[in-house]
């Protein structure tokens, strides 16, 4: 590798700089040139895009949305003004955010036929997989947003998608405990309201407390983008064909439904409940380094973090915050804080760099909130909502975006004749 190539055979490619992290070989003609394609289940070493929203040093476990760190933005900023930093690359003047806002409410309610569409689902429908079809759904009722080519039509898509999914995630939760649909109050914050439409009803008033308030907004803004992580590069992957953003944002939302990515938070909460005591963790670590039992330790382990995932971070401070201002504690906290403590001492955590992601804690604070596990995963499609718009956005605006189509190391059999069903 010399002067800004790298050599393959005979070959030379561009070696090409981003602004920080490593530099990527573009390799776009090495089929062309040598007949071969390369191999990487996972795209372990693969950087499917060019992207200026969101960076990660796993090694360092460093996470910058924007350049901004996620430590600042979720102690400083709200999500709104998050949202707003993902979709247009700077933070908004206080008039910028005040316009993008109100836009933002404005598009609460959704059409009053999608309450019919939910009662086609039984009551005990996962609220994800009413997700997925809600939210696929809306590209029958909002034509007017889904051409691709016109950046009106995208912005006004992608309003709609953000302020809709807390409407949307609010009436799956209703839904399943067979309360009726609350409308949006335009007069609430984004989080206010969506507390409101979720844990309100109609025959009273409902008081957002601050306190639950910005512990939601700041889980939001932890959730709200991560670089090409499975959905994201799901959205993306959908997107290219040129699909419209409603079906590609379901398609998001069923990727991230996977207990390897979103479903990790419901599976770390089932799992900590399970333990259900520190006396028991031990014989749980001892599962998860166990090579014959497929148990893992939920909420750890990162495909780029080596480190501590700095979402973590926050989100157990803000467990601490919201246990010390609401008076309450949970046993299920102690069992996660020890289990932490013990793999961290652990060789085989340490020698794998497993360490406690997003999700380790995020169960624990979201279950003292109120919200069933079944919801957890919902709330994560909801935050995550910005991220995947403005990273499909970004690939539309792309002049090196192609229908995304990976090729393949076939090993199936060779050309054989076809044998008559009679012969078989
Ligand atoms: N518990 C025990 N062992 C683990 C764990 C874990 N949580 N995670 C990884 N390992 C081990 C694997 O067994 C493997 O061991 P080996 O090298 O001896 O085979 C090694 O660590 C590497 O694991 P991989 O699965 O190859 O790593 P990968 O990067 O593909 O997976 C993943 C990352 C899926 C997150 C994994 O760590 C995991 O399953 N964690 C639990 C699920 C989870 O918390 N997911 C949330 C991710 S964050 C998010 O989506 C917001």
């Amino acid at each position: 590798m010399t002067d800004g190539t790298v050599s393959f055979g005979d070959h030379r490619y561009k070696r090409m700089s981003g602004s920080v992290g490593p530099d990527v070989v573009d390799i776009r003609k090495l089929y062309a040139d040598t007949g071969m394609f390369t191999y990487d289940p996972g795209f372990t070493s693969t950087a499917s895009c060019q992207s200026a929203l969101t960076y990660i040093d796993g090694d360092e476990g460093v996470l910058l949305h924007r350049g901004y760190t996620i430590g600042e933005l979720a102690e400083q900023s709200n999500f709104m003004e998050v949202s707003y930093l993902l979709l247009n690359g700077e933070l908004p003047s206080a008039a910028e955010l005040n316009r993008f806002t109100t836009t933002i409410t404005r598009h609460t309610m959704v059409n009053e036929q999608l309450a019919q569409f939910f009662r086609g689902f039984r009551r005990d429908a996962h609220p994800m997989a009413i997700m997925c079809g809600v939210v696929g759904a809306l590209s029958a009722f909002y034509h007017d947003s889904t051409d691709i080519h016109d950046p009106a039509q995208r912005v006004i898509a992608s309003h709609r998608l953000i302020a809709k999914m807390p409407t949307i995630a609010a009436m799956a939760y209703k839904y399943s405990v067979g309360q009726p649909f609350l409308y949006p109050d335009n007069s609430l914050s984004y989080t206010g309201n969506f507390l409101r439409m979720t844990f309100g009803v109609p025959a009273e008033p409902y008081v957002v407390d601050p306190i639950i308030e910005r512990a939601m907004d700041r889980i939001f803004i932890l959730h709200a983008d991560h670089e090409q992580n499975a959905s994201t590069s799901t959205v993306r992957l959908a997107g290219s064909s040129g699909a419209n953003p409603f079906a590609c944002i379901a398609a998001g939302i069923a990727c991230l439904w996977g207990p390897a990515h979103g479903g990790a938070n419901e599976a770390a909460l089932n799992m900590l409940r399970e333990i259900g005591h520190p006396e028991r963790i031990p014989e749980f670590i001892a599962r998860a380094k166990d090579k014959n039992d497929p148990f893992r330790l939920m909420g750890f382990g990162h495909r780029v973090y080596k480190n501590y995932d700095p979402r973590a971070t926050v989100m157990q401070k803000t467990v601490r915050e919201v246990f010390a201002a609401m008076k309450v504690s949970d046993p299920v906290f102690d069992v996660a804080i020890q289990l932490e403590e013990l793999a961290l001492k652990d060789d085989y955590f340490a020698e794998k760099k497993l360490f406690p992601n997003v999700d380790f804690y995020s169960g624990v604070i979201l279950s003292a909130i109120g919200f069933p596990t079944s919801m957890f995963t919902a709330l994560f499609a909801l935050a995550r909502t910005v991220g995947w718009v403005a990273q499909w956005n970004e690939m539309i605006t792309d002049p090196d975006q192609k229908i995304g189509r990976p090729r393949q190391l076939y090993t199936g059999p060779t050309a054989r004749p076809y044998v008559a069903l009679d012969q078989r």
